[in-house]
């Protein structure tokens, strides 16, 4: 990661982290961006709805109805108007947040292009929708808004007559201009939830939907939001006399005043020119890691790896080789990101296995199981006291480099969920370590989607391959920290060293297992 982007993430993170305090990790917004959006994305449809049965899309009818919404029913109308506004401007901002965010964190390289690429388009159709929205009010606002968007479409060689001059006395402007406004207002929402179902089409276990407690939240403070400041109009809108004072929404309409400085054509290219450079950042140099293979010979068929991935690139196919399972793994290369989970998924990943070579169902050739077990054995080899521990960590969070030590290992994982639990297992019931130490990206933050939620559920004994009952689970320990966070780190580790110690001073007899190295007896 470049040194601009490792600052940025550090104040993403810190700011995160802030957040973290006051909402807790689990209804931290900043986590939950993308599901924010598909939730303000369902507000702005339900008080759409609403306010379709009541607007009249006529010349002087369409401002009077809307008057009506706002001030003769504004305990529903009114509210609803105003939840619409606000959830769309929200839809913006979570929108913008979550664009730079998936930027900073690094999550728009290999297969991940598919959903950076689908969220360009995204980008258009939120303002589009926004912007004929604004239209349809038919105030002062509607009027600017219409005539500099015509002045900016004529620019372009679409319409054979100018669609500006529609706009500039009464007796130009027909009924029927406003039921095709109407018409694109209600198509290109629909169009972009097609293209938001198409955008996290690859994720498993997509986050669609925001934590019950955050989006009540959100709702509540939409809702107070609406009542103290209700959404109204700027003054009808009159064709005789060119608008030069308006109120602007900046979220959807910061394009405007540039149009007074620049001209149509120059926007249009800047606009063309920033969404190509947006959409080819994806291909911007980035290492192409090697994609996991499956080694038939040790595949069951169980299927855990493909509920496992977290981007989709693994399948169950019939059989391929005769063996009596029904269905083999197959990894769709190109969706691949070498993250390991699928690994960690795998039960015939167990290095316990001594008889026959240690090669899982499925593996990332460029850091095979039996590399793993490797590295962690020598790690541990020149480990000293009684309170040594493995960390095993994704190269994602604070600096390893720092917590290693006489007592500590750091063996460092492409997501913490490739150890598959009979690592744990194996590291502390054959007394190579007398802890083990779990730490990757932050709670609800993993860079890989999944893999802190797994790894937790399957030491939970909830997910299978669970951690076996015998792994006495005051030995095992994790802490989920960003890069921010490397001096809380560091403290949780010495705290668990620390309950080590005692757990050694309190368990007697205590057998030496082999030099150097201590066990408990039983
Ligand atoms: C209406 C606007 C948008 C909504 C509602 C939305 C929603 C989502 C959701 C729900 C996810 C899956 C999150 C998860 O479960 O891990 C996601 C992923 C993603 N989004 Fe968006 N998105 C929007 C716009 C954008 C835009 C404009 C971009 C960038 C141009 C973008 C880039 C991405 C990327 C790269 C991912 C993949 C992240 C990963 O693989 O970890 N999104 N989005
Ligand atoms: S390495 Fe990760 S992305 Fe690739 S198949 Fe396994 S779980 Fe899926
Ligand atoms: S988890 Fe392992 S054994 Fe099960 S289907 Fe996948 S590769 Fe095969």
């Amino acid at each position: 990661m470049s040194r601009p982007k490792r600052l940025a993430r550090w104040a993403f993170e810190r700011v995160e982290s802030a957040f973290d305090a006051v909402f807790t990790p689990d209804w931290n917004p900043l986590y939950q961006l993308g599901a924010l959006g598909w939730f303000f994305y369902w507000i702005v449809a339900v008080s759409g709805v609403y306010l379709y049965i009541f607007f009249d899309s006529g010349v002087t009818a369409a401002y009077e109805s809307v008057e009506a919404i706002t001030h003769v029913q504004w305990y529903a109308g009114g509210v609803m108007r105003s939840l619409h506004r606000y959830a769309s401007d929200g839809l913006v901002i979570v929108m913008m947040l979550h664009l730079v965010r998936e930027y900073v964190m690094d999550r728009l390289h290999g297969p991940r292009w598919f959903a950076w690429v689908i969220g360009v388009p995204i980008l258009w159709l939120v303002f589009a929708a926004g912007i004929s929205g604004y239209w349809l009010v038919w105030d002062k606002l509607a009027h600017y808004v219409a005539l500099a968007t015509s002045e900016w479409l004529d620019t372009l060689p679409l319409f054979g007559e100018p669609i500006a001059r529609n706009f500039i006395h009464p007796s130009t402007l027909s009924g029927r201009f406003f039921t095709l406004m109407l018409f694109i207002h209600i198509a290109v929402p629909l169009i972009l939830l097609f293209i938001m179902w198409v955008h996290i089409h690859r994720h498993t276990h997509a986050r669609v939907n925001p934590p019950r407690g955050l989006a009540i939240g959100t709702l509540a403070a939409l809702v107070v939001l609406s009542v103290a400041r209700p959404a109204v109009s700027q003054g009808a809108a009159d064709l005789g006399t060119i608008p030069t004072q308006v109120g602007l929404d900046w979220f959807y309409l910061f394009v405007y005043p540039l149009l007074d400085e620049y001209s149509g054509l120059a926007m249009w290219g800047l606009l063309g020119v920033a969404t190509v450079l947006l959409a080819a950042l994806p291909w911007l140099p980035a290492k192409r890691p090697v994609p996991a293979v499956v080694s038939l010979a040790n595949c069951n068929g169980c299927g855990r790896c493909a509920v496992d991935c977290p981007h989709g690139a693994v399948r169950m196919a019939p059989r391929s080789d005769g063996s009596p399972y029904s269905e083999e793994a197959v990894v769709i290369a190109d969706l691949c990101v070498a993250c390991g989970i699928c690994v960690g998924a795998c039960p015939t990943a167990t290095p316990f296995r001594r008889r026959t070579a240690l090669e899982a169902g499925i593996e990332l050739p460029a850091y095979p199981l039996s590399d793993l077990r490797e590295r962690s054995l020598a790690a541990c080899r020149a480990l000293q006291g009684n309170d040594r521990v493995i960390v095993y960590a994704c190269g994602q969070g604070p600096d390893l480099k720092a917590i290693a030590g006489p007592s500590v290992a750091v063996v460092e994982l492409p997501c913490v969920a490739m150890l598959a639990p009979s690592f744990i297992d194996f590291m502390i019931t054959r007394r190579h370590v007398d802890g083990v130490f779990l730490t990757g990206c932050r709670a609800n933050d993993c860079y890989e989607r999944l893999g802190a939620r797994w790894t937790e559920q399957r030491i939970a004994g909830e997910r299978d391959p669970q951690l076996r009952a015998r792994v006495p689970r005051e030995r095992v320990a994790s802490f989920w920290a960003g890069v921010d966070r490397g001096g809380e780190l560091a403290e949780a580790l010495s705290a668990f060293r620390a309950r080590l110690g005692e757990l050694h001073a309190s368990q007697a007899p205590v057998v030496a297992t082999r030099p150097g190295a201590v066990g408990h007896a039983g």
